[in-house]
């Protein structure tokens, strides 16, 4: 298979030799040129529309990091758009006191996701995992804390620790997932002064194939957290309004504490949750001081009912399952053909093609030529992280892109072998 010409994306390199000057590093964290492949992925997008995008350059993708994760619907939504655009011109949104949609959407939440009885709303994913940790300290009079998965930047879970006090995290252990045995290892060992136990439901490690639950693993974590008397939290950020409405809860049949959640919520909008127990959470309301300027902003609010309104309206996560499925059944019948040691995980609203290690070392050169080869023919996914689709990517686009996919790794196949 012949090698896809390189992408013409001078404008993007210039713009970041630029931002050098000026932002520590140019980029930073997950849109980071080093978290993709140097040289090869566009730096500085211009616009997107449904699911694309087009670069400072003019080259156009089809994307599946979807703003890693909070696009559901598709980029520049009319409808949610609108119905900011609407408030920003009729009513406003940034006040000296709370706006009601506060109390409309904290409905929605309680009749959609089953742990939601009452919420408290912040900005970002991080904000709302870190008070889910200070709630359940709270609760619980207790320090220590179980956790599984990424839950954002704070200091108490980053994986980078420079800048730190030790002190900050050294109550925090770490499990894996669908690994009961050490978690409950843990918990024999800590579980009297273990305040909460914090996971995703759904396996999604940077780098590393997705996991689904194995029978009674969610259900062995709730009955240990039931059994020490730790608060089980779901950090939902990824999962909720993207699996089920209600989460890999709803998905899973088991049912948490408290709930974090945002990403796919307001379709772009940034807006993020603590929901739970009405117990639980009322420590928020007599022990804790939860504030920002800007948490009761409305204009996310606004954006958050209507995109909800939509899904409803419009059966989006059915749609992005049914064609999720058979978009999935195509790529894993491509990477039988081949035989080069790539891996399909997750599930259709959010899956990961990895390569497996070998003899060879061949993994690094595998993956990065087939992401290389992939952008170059202008599909936006990672190396590094799972990919999501969108209920704007339509069945033409993912046959589009399954074709690309068959030649990327027919390349990968002509460069190594089988
Ligand atoms: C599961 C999970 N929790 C928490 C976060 C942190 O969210 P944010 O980046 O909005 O702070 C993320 C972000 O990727 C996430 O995926």
């Amino acid at each position: 298979m012949k090698e896809t010409e390189k992408l013409n994306i001078t404008k993007s390199l210039k713009l970041f030799e630029e931002a050098k000057a000026l932002i520590p590093g140019g980029v930073l964290g997950a849109r980071k040129p080093s978290d993709f492949i140097m040289g090869e992925y566009p730096i500085f997008l211009e616009y997107g529309k449904g699911c694309r995008l087009t670069d400072v350059d003019g080259n156009e993708y089809i994307d599946f990091l979807c703003g890693y994760g909070p696009i559901i619907l598709g980029y520049r939504e009319e409808e949610v758009d609108d119905a900011v655009i609407q408030q920003i011109k009729n009513k406003g949104y940034c006040f000296t006191l709370t706006q009601p949609y506060q109390n409309e959407l904290a409905k929605k939440l309680n009749e959609l996701i089953p742990s939601a009885e009452l919420s408290i709303f912040l900005k970002t994913g991080s904000d709302a995992t870190t008070a889910s940790i200070r709630i359940a300290r709270a609760y619980t009079n207790r320090i220590k804390i179980m956790r599984c998965g990424y839950h954002g930047w704070h200091d108490w879970c980053v994986e980078m620790k420079g800048g730190i006090p030790e002190k900050l995290y050294e109550d925090v252990y770490e499990f894996h997932y669908n690994d009961l045995d050490q978690l409950e290892d843990l918990m024999k060992k800590y579980g009297d002064q273990a305040a909460a136990i914090i996971m995703t439901p759904f396996g999604h490690p940077l780098h590393e194939k997705m996991q689904t639950p194995k029978p009674g693993f969610l259900e062995g974590v709730r009955k240990l957290s039931d059994k020490y008397g730790a608060v089980l939290v779901f950090d939902e950020v990824r999962t909720c309004f993207r699996l089920k409405m209600g989460g890999a809860q709803e998905l899973y049949g088991v049912t948490p504490d408290l709930t974090v959640l945002g990403k796919g919520m307001a379709n772009g909008y940034p807006i993020s949750v603590v929901a739970g127990k009405s117990d639980v959470m009322m420590a928020a309301a007599s022990k804790l001081f939860i504030s920002s300027t800007f948490f009761p902003n409305s204009l996310p609010y606004i954006a958050a009912l209507k995109t909800i309104e939509i899904m409803e309206r419009d059966k989006v996560l059915d749609n992005i399952w049914v064609k999720g499925d058979r978009f999935l059944k195509n790529i894993q019948n491509i990477i039988d053909k081949h035989g080069v040691g790539a891996e399909l995980s997750g599930v259709a609203p959010m899956f990961f093609i990895t390569f497996k290690q070998d003899e060879m070392n061949t993994r690094k050169g595998k993956r990065d030529d087939f992401y290389t080869q992939l952008i170059r023919k202008g599909f936006f996914f990672s190396p590094h992280h799972h990919a999501f689709i969108s209920y704007r990517h339509s069945e033409e686009d993912l046959d589009k892109t399954a074709q690309a996919i068959d030649e990327s790794l027919a390349y990968v196949h002509d460069k190594y072998g089988r």
